[in-house]
């Protein structure tokens, strides 16, 4: 780092189709703001750039599906989460979107640069049609029966009851989601970036310099693409919502999202610029910027190679220097979902537990997925606030603030000394904490840059157990003050280490102290000198009662049922909804499922997915044909029991009529298990 004179940290665009979550923020934002607080408390200049992603085909489907307008649906959700992210305190420089004036015509402009130095290749091909809407279909614009489960909604990028990508080729009876009419094939015209010739002019060598400062995690994956080698890829679609073609004649085509999104990054820097009078191209040409992304794993080959290319084909700007990607995390046992709904909503948080900021921004950056994913429960977000926050570093800063209020009034009490400690051991341990956390911070370990400021408030836990304060007030008052010198400089320097990590709590301790200032920087010394009084002695947080995270299981759980995620308020009445809407419960009494065995399974001729199974509902033998075979042999599906649904309209699959549906849990990699009762429940018994 000290080789660059400036950092220019970026975070992922999120999606404008629905709200943060708390995957993002651990993903992302909470890793780039901790980063960036930890830049500036370094005295480095350090510049934030996020924004709204706009554009791309689930944000036109959502619009569809509520009967809005796309940019009535980014409307809502980009006030949402810059709102949310503001009041979290992910501190941005700037936070801007895609539909705004400058990124329409900062991404246009680069589209324009990179034709005329011929970066693409203009290309026709076939793609679905759909003549009644009069319009090219996008993959998720295509639906038919998955050829996997058999299921009649799979999309045409991806089957969302059996988790099979697919393309729309694959799709047996494809549909348009438009009108319903049967697509068909039509030739159109592309604009492909040569990424094949861009991988052997640049992208192996820049990925190749960096074999040793970018994450294993990160190197790994962006490794394994160029040996598969890079192809083409299309930069453009046929759709009406994103930035248009800058071309005669291209009329109808749009920058494809993933083009325009990370030009955002440079929109975002020139409107800041504009409004602070500043020069943009600074941060984005100039080699003594350091320019990283933080994303999310999903990101990687966009960051790494996708806008790398684009930028080295564009030859005036700067590389990214690193791009530590994190992975996922998961919650309760599953994967955080926007479009099931299956996730804790950044603003919900701040509403259903108000002024508990520090206390997700500390269970976060605890379990933050950096090198493999993790997981996000309820039960452990308390057990971690109440056993690590609460009871090390509240305590700690509590009995220091109550006995010094005891013995001496709430004054810093005079040791004859003005060293930072006048017990070494705690000096030395203080020094290393500050080490470390550099060392940790530097190198985007988060975690354990965190553990460390707990490690160094359980020194101070024990040094006053120790030193026993209380018993030698009377026999040794000079001891005794020494021992509240001490744990009083150590509460400011957890302040002062903790400023990146926990900003609110800092200030809190920082307040509590009574510091001339509210944020003090790594180098600085903190200043607090005999005589100087404290604020009266006030808990830090409290803990996380029962109830208030049974509330959050409680309303998590019922997000398993309706499953859907809100849809975009409207001040009038509009079109109903024709995605999932949410039901009541009186639609959810109309399943009628039951509990069943599997009694007789047999491999389908010509279909290697599918089982046809025999289940025993008690009343009868139900024949359902399902799409598991690849799971379970017919030997290891006979005997188990199994969760069925047995009002759901027959149909025939393959030739054989299908009775029913059994319910199938996906685990890793899409492997899916049965859903049975935890005991022996009897067949036929009903299952609500
Ligand atoms: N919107 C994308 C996502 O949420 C991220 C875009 S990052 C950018 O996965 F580089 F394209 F801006
Ligand atoms: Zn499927």
């Amino acid at each position: 780092m000290s080789n660059f004179k400036r950092t220019l940290v970026t975070a992922a665009l999120p999606y404008a189709n629905g709200p943060v979550h708390l995957g993002h923020l651990a993903g992302c934002y909470l890793p780039a703001d901790i980063y960036v607080r930890y830049l500036k408390l370094k005295g480095e200049e350090v510049l934030f750039i996020c924004g709204s992603d706009e554009h791309g085909v689930p944000i036109t489907l959502k619009a569809k599906a509520e009967g809005k307008t796309p940019q009535q649906v980014v409307d809502y959700y980009h006030n949402m989460m810059k709102g949310a992210f503001e009041k979290f305190g992910i501190d941005f420089t700037h936070y801007s979107r895609t539909s705004s004036p400058v990124h329409y015509q900062t991404a246009s402009e680069f589209f324009t640069i990179l034709n005329n130095k011929g970066s693409f290749d203009q290309k026709e091909s076939e793609q679905y049609y759909d003549e009644e809407a009069k319009q090219f279909l996008a993959d998720r614009y295509i639906v038919g029966t998955c050829p996997n489960c058999g299921n009649e909604n799979a999309y045409g990028d991806q089957c969302e009851s059996c988790g099979k990508s697919l393309s729309p080729e694959d799709l047996i009876n494809p549909r348009s989601k438009l009108s319903g009419a049967k697509p068909i094939k039509k030739p159109t015209t592309h604009w492909f970036l040569k990424l094949d010739e861009i991988q052997d002019k640049f992208l192996n060598e820049y990925v190749g310099s960096h074999k040793e400062d970018w994450k294993s995690n990160v190197y790994g994956q962006v490794k394994s693409w160029l040996d598969q080698g890079m192809q083409p890829r299309a930069v453009t679609r046929d759709l009406d919502w994103g930035v248009p073609v800058p071309v005669e004649g291209a009329e109808g085509k749009v920058l494809y999202v993933w083009f325009d999104a990370p030009i955002g990054y440079i929109s975002a820097t020139k409107e800041w610029a504009m409004k602070e009078d500043q020069n943009w191209e600074t941060w984005w040409k100039d080699k003594d910027t350091r320019l990283l992304h933080f994303i999310g794993k999903d990101n990687i080959v966009f960051h790494t190679l996708i806008f790398p290319a684009m930028l080295y084909a564009d030859g005036s700007y700067i590389m990214p220097d690193n791009v530590p990607a994190n992975e996922f995390l998961n919650l309760e046992g599953g994967k955080l979902s926007t479009s099931r709904n299956w996730a804790v909503w950044l603003h919900e948080y701040m509403e259903d537990l108000p002024n508990r900021e520090d206390e997700l921004r500390y269970v976060l950056t605890s379990i933050m997925p950096e090198s493999s994913d993790s997981e996000f429960t309820w039960k452990d977000y308390q057990a971690r606030v109440n056993n690590e926050l609460v009871a090390i570093l509240a305590n700690f800063i509590n009995r220091v603030m109550v006995l010094t209020n005891k013995y001496y009034g709430g004054v810093i009490p005079n040791v004859g000394s003005t060293a930072e400690f006048t017990e070494q051991a705690l000096y030395d341990r203080t020094n290393k904490a500050y080490d470390e956390i550099d060392r940790f911070l530097a190198e985007f370990r988060f975690r354990e840059g965190l553990a460390e400021v707990i490690d160094l408030c359980r020194a101070g836990n024990k040094y006053l157990t120790d030193k026993e304060p209380w018993k030698t007030q009377e026999s040794n008052p000079e001891g005794t003050a020494e021992v509240l010198y001490n744990c009083i400089k150590l509460t400011a320097h957890l302040g002062a280490l903790l400023q990146p990590f926990l900003p609110n709590m800092a200030r809190r301790i920082f307040k509590l102290l009574n510091t001339t200032k509210t944020e003090y920087r790594f180098d600085e010394a903190i200043d607090l000198l005999a005589g100087h009084k404290l604020s009266a002695a006030e808990p830090l947080i409290r803990k996380v009662e029962d109830t208030e995270v049974q509330a959050q299981i409680d309303k998590l759980n019922a997000n398993k049922v309706n499953n859907t995620p809100a849809p975009v308020p409207a001040a009038v009445e509009e079109a109903k909804p024709q995605g999932k809407a949410s039901i009541t419960y009186d639609d959810f009494a109309k399943l009628d499922i039951r509990s069943g065995k599997i009694v007789s399974a047999e491999k389908v001729e010509g279909a290697d997915k599918l089982l046809k199974l025999g289940i025993d509902i008690g009343s009868e033998v139900r024949t359902v044909v399902s799409g598991i075979a690849l799971y379970y042999t017919p030997e290891e599906a006979v005997g188990k029991q199994v969760t069925i649904l047995i009002n759901l309209q027959p149909r025939k699959l393959r030739g054989i009529m299908s009775e029913g549906m059994i319910l199938m849990a996906e685990a890793e990699g899409g492997r899916l298990l049965f859903v049975s009762p935890e005991g022996d429940a009897p067949v036929g018994s009903s299952v609500s």
